[in-house]
C-alpha cells in the first residue's frame, strides 16, 4: 500500500470480526513500532500485548470506555520507561509517533485499530498500572485495540487551507 494513501485512509475501527490475528502479523506491526523515531533515539518505548480474550475482556475494568475489547481480537498497551526517558514531554512524544506507526502499520495488514487515550485519565491510568503489575517507572500512555473490520468507515476531507500558516502566524 502506497504510503499517503495508507494515511488517507486509515480510520478508527471499533467493530471486528472474530478472526485471530497471527503472531506474524502481530510481531510486524511491535517491529514498525520499534522503528518510530525518538528523542536521541533512546526508544524508550515498551509494549503490552494482550492476546488473551479474558484478559481483553477484564482490561474493561480497568479503561471503562474501551467496551471494544470485548470483539476485538488483541490490543496492544503502549508505555514509556520513565527510567530511560526522563523528559514527560517526550516520553509521550515518543510513544505518540510508535502509536501512529502501529495504527498504520495494522492498516496495511488489512487489520483495523482504535487507539484509547490512557495517560491523563487519572482513574484509568491508576487501574492499568495496578491491573498489569506495572513497575514505577512504566508509564502506560495508550491501548491500542486491533482487530479484522466488522465496519467501514468512510473517509472524510479534512484538508483545510485556514490551519495552515506560511513563515509566520
Ligand atoms: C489520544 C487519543 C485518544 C483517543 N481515545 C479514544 C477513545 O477513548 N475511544 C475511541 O473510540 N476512540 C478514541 N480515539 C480515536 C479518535 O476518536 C479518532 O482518532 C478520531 O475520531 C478521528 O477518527 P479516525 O481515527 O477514524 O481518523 C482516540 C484518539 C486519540 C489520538
Amino acid at each position: 500500500m502506497e504510503v499517503q494513501e495508507a494515511l488517507l485512509n486509515r480510520r478508527s475501527i471499533r467493530k471486528y470480526k472474530d478472526q485471530k490475528i497471527s503472531k506474524e502479523n502481530l510481531d510486524k506491526i511491535l517491529k514498525a513500532a520499534m522503528y518510530a523515531p525518538s528523542a536521541m533515539n533512546l526508544q524508550a518505548w515498551r509494549f503490552i500485548v494482550i492476546d488473551d480474550k479474558e484478559i481483553l475482556v477484564d482490561t474493561i475494568k480497568s479503561i471503562s470506555y474501551a467496551e471494544l475489547l470485548r470483539q476485538s481480537a488483541a490490543a496492544i498497551i503502549v508505555c514509556g520507561d520513565s527510567s530511560v526517558e526522563k523528559n514527560e514531554s517526550w516520553l509521550l512524544q515518543n510513544c505518540s509517533a510508535a502509536i501512529q506507526n502501529i495504527l498504520l502499520s495494522a492498516h496495511g495488514l488489512g487489520i483495523g485499530s482504535c487507539w484509547i487515550a490512557i495517560h491523563g485519565m487519572d482513574d484509568i491510568y491508576i487501574n492499568t498500572k495496578a491491573q498489569f503489575n506495572l513497575p514505577d517507572n512504566i508509564v502506560p500512555v495508550s491501548l491500542i485495540s486491533l482487530g479484522y473490520p466488522d465496519e467501514v468507515v468512510k473517509t472524510e476531507e479534512r484538508f483545510n487551507q485556514d490551519k495552515i500558516h506560511f513563515n509566520k502566524w
